[in-house]
């Protein structure tokens, strides 16, 4: 495993780091036990940096995480996430008393008296536009109840701007072979500002895996089968917006530049560690197997300039006309 500067908050972290949505909820049953052993997996692997929320699955997330903490000797960072509680999900929530509120659970939760990184949970655009947003975040930072924080965003434009306020630390945003355009124009200016970006929906909710096929059934409580149109929560989330068939035809095309000692999980997580701005992919995972062939990812050799150049041009073939403009 290789690490990778985590912005300037100071911290190395994983380049594969652990997305702890899936052993939460909405990716169909979990079982804590199996989950367990993917987190004592990651950690064996050396990945020392986990991504959740206090929504995944109300707390269960956080709280397996405690255990892991509990259960392990090594330093494990932790990111969360707050917002997502909101109900109606509004720019006016996101003030000092919600905010404070929830990450007073995240830490009941994560049995810990400060958040390593608190990311604002893809909250409406509007919020990007209330410095009183970020002052409330100063003044917890200030209370020690965070060390850092940073955003979790849907959309290029409120990267941009989230990154104007001089204390976000991080940016976590869509990024994989179906979701270039955040390399185009975000990366630069992260770079310049030395902002840390947690690569998400890395393997486009297992697509990219290559093992979905027209006839994948997913269970009625799993995003993929009841938020395939957006239903519940922005579309892009769910196989990174791309439609179904659309991504099945393309994941074939990539099948073919597979280079040797690849599977196609580490060939799309390579894709994402080739670029410099990135700090960390981080693949959901729900079994040690699927972590430990994740993790794997980071000691494969850098891809062939060919390979990059193909990905890119089926990109431009398939999936730009639909997919670029939208986030
Ligand atoms: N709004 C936000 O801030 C937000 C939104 C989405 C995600 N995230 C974060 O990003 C993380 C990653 O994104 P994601 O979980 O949505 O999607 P992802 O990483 O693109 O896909 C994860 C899914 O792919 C499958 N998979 C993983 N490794 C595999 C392997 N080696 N072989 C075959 N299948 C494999 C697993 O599903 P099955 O085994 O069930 O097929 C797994 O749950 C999340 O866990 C979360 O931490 C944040």
């Amino acid at each position: 495993m290789h690490y990778r500067d985590l912005g300037r908050t100071g911290w190395k972290v994983s380049e594969i780091s652990f997305g702890a949505w899936a052993i939460g909820g909405s990716w169909g049953s979990v079982d804590d036990g199996e989950s367990m052993a993917a987190l004592h997996k990651a950690v064996d692997c050396g990945v020392n940096f986990i991504d959740t929320a206090d929504v995944y699955g109300m707390g269960r997330s956080e709280r397996l995480i405690a255990r892991l903490k509990r259960e392990r000797t090594e330093q494990i960072l932790v990111a969360t996430k707050a917002g997502r509680r909101l109900s109606p999900h509004t720019a006016d929530g996101y003030n000092a008393q919600n905010l404070t509120a929830f990450i007073e659970d995240s830490l009941r939760n994560l049995a810990t008296d400060s958040l390593d990184l608190l990311q604002l949970h893809c909250p409406p655009t509007d919020a990007y536009y209330r410095p009183e947003v970020f002052g409330a975040l100063d003044r917890l930072v200030e209370q020690g109840k965070i060390r850092h924080y940073g955003v979790s965003v849907e959309r290029v434009e409120e990267a941009l701007k989230a990154i104007e306020y001089p204390n976000v630390k991080t940016v976590q945003i869509i990024f994989n072979v179906f979701r270039l355009r955040p390399a185009c124009l975000f990366f630069e200016q992260a770079v310049r500002k030395r902002i840390g970006i947690l690569a998400r929906v890395p393997l486009a909710s297992g697509l990219l895996s290559g093992k979905l096929t027209r006839q994948s059934q997913f269970a009625s409580d799993d995003h993929r089968q009841f938020n395939r149109h957006g239903e519940a929560f922005d579309a892009g989330e769910t196989f990174s917006g791309v439609a179904y068939e659309t991504g099945l035809a393309a994941v074939e095309e990539m099948r073919n530049l597979l280079p040797a000692g690849f599977t196609m999980p580490q060939f799309a997580l390579r894709w994402i560690l080739m670029f410099d701005a990135v700090t960390c992919a981080i693949p959901g995972g729900k079994r040690p197997s699927q972590v430990e062939e994740n993790c794997a990812a980071s000691d494969r050799p850098p891809l062939p300039e060919e390979a990059m150049a193909a990905i890119r041009r089926i990109y431009d073939e398939k999936i730009r006309g639909d997919l670029h403009q939208r986030w």
